[in-house]
């Protein structure tokens, strides 16, 4: 049995979505559960040609011998959640999907007050999903629980027993974490940050898993950095610098235009320490050296690919194990056999 817990490297959007598309098509895990802040996020998923933008179903979902749970730290959004479980049909969600009974409700009136907020829509720049006004009922011990509410009634389970009788019985977990290091109340660069910790240890809590059972954590890096939303960024490049690379991104949430910044060392070496990595992924490869595109093999890669590599793990003491040269699939370059 293994249990590992996937999480973002930098500021969001590394390209979680991809990894956990890989990860799961060729490990099969019994159990997907996803830990991290709530419907802010959004991961790409593209499976057998189709793209789907997710906000709160697990992004293994495609699997679908897997449950996809949803742990109690995660906010639900129940109108987000019915949809993922219509707009995901055809992989059989209905009856394999549920949330913790003690998931905390995001309602209209937590998004309305994050998108009035001049602090948080504007100076932040949140999501304006209503996740910071829901963790701040949820600390003033006044939020409604999936429990209490009739729509989420048929969707409940007790996440935590589910994860750790499944660990009993030698079955395989796998955790996806959303959001970034950066983003972390604790770590990031607070105020510029989200409404909870998004670490290792904080996404284990979310599903109910003890730090004794986890036995990976893989850290997501993209070979550069994006930051959507306000904050400190150190290796921020302009926009004209970046297109100049190639580089244009916009998130799946907000549609807002993603700052881009080249990688970060020290960012990355924080980041490793405080969530305990075993394993990087690094993902975009391809769109900072376009000579590997789709690059298959460690051994095809183009020398300065090897030693970018080389230096991050020199620098973390943590080994690089997957490579994402594309967004197929099979654009993959998977070394964690040479860990054994
Ligand atoms: P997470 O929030 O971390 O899941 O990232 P994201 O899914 O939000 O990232 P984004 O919305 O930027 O989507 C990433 C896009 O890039 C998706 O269409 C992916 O399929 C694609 N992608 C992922 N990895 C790679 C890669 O290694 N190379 C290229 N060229 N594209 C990739
Ligand atoms: P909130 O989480 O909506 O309150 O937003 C707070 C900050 O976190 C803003 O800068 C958002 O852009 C950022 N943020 C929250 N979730 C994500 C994510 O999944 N990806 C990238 N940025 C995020
Ligand atoms: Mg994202």
């Amino acid at each position: 049995m293994t249990c590992s817990i996937l999480v973002g490297g930098a500021w969001g959007d590394e390209g979680k979505g991809k990894c956990i598309t890989y990860l799961c098509y060729n490990d099969k895990p019994d159990i997907i559960a996803r830990a991290g802040v709530g419907p802010n996020a959004g991961h790409s998923v593209e499976f057998q040609g189709d793209k789907y933008a997710l906000r709160l179903t697990p992004s293994g979902f495609f699997y679908t011998g897997a449950r996809l749970l949803i742990g109690a730290g995660v906010l639900v959004d129940p109108g987000i959640f019915m949809h993922e479980l219509d707009y995901l049909n055809r992989y059989n969600v209905k009856g394999r999907t549920f949330a913790d009974y003690r998931c905390a409700i995001i309602e209209e009136k937590h998004k309305e007050q994050d998108k009035a907020s001049d602090y948080l829509a504007k100076k932040i720049g949140s999501t304006g999903t209503g996740c910071g006004p829901a963790n701040a009922d949820r600390v003033n011990r006044i939020v409604k629980l999936a429990r209490d509410i009739d729509e989420m009634k048929d969707y409940i389970t007790d996440v935590p027993h589910e994860v750790n009788e499944a660990l009993d019985n030698d079955r395989d977990v796998f955790i996806e974490g959303s959001q970034g290091f950066g983003l972390s109340l604790y770590y990031g660069t607070y105020p510029f940050v989200t409404s909870k910790d998004t670490t290792a240890s904080t996404f284990a809590a979310d599903v109910g898993v003890g730090p004794t059972r986890i036995d990976d954590v893989i850290v997501v890096f993209k070979s550069y950095i994006t930051r959507v939303g306000e904050g400190p960024f150190k290796t921020e490049i302009s926009q004209e610098e970046a297109e100049k690379m190639g580089l244009e991104e916009y998130g799946t949430v907000t549609g807002r235009r993603r700052r881009i910044g080249t990688f970060d060392m020290d960012l990355v070496r924080e980041s490793c320490m405080i969530n305990g990595a075993t394993q990087i992924a690094l993902t975009c490869v391809d769109k900072i050296y376009p000579e590997c595109e789709r690059v298959k093999e460690y051994s095809k890669l183009s020398a300065e690919v090897k030693k970018f590599v080389n230096e991050i793990e020199g620098e973390t003491g943590v080994p690089v194990t997957i490579i994402s040269t594309g967004p197929d699939l099979e654009d993959t370059i998977d070394l964690r056999n040479e860990l054994l």
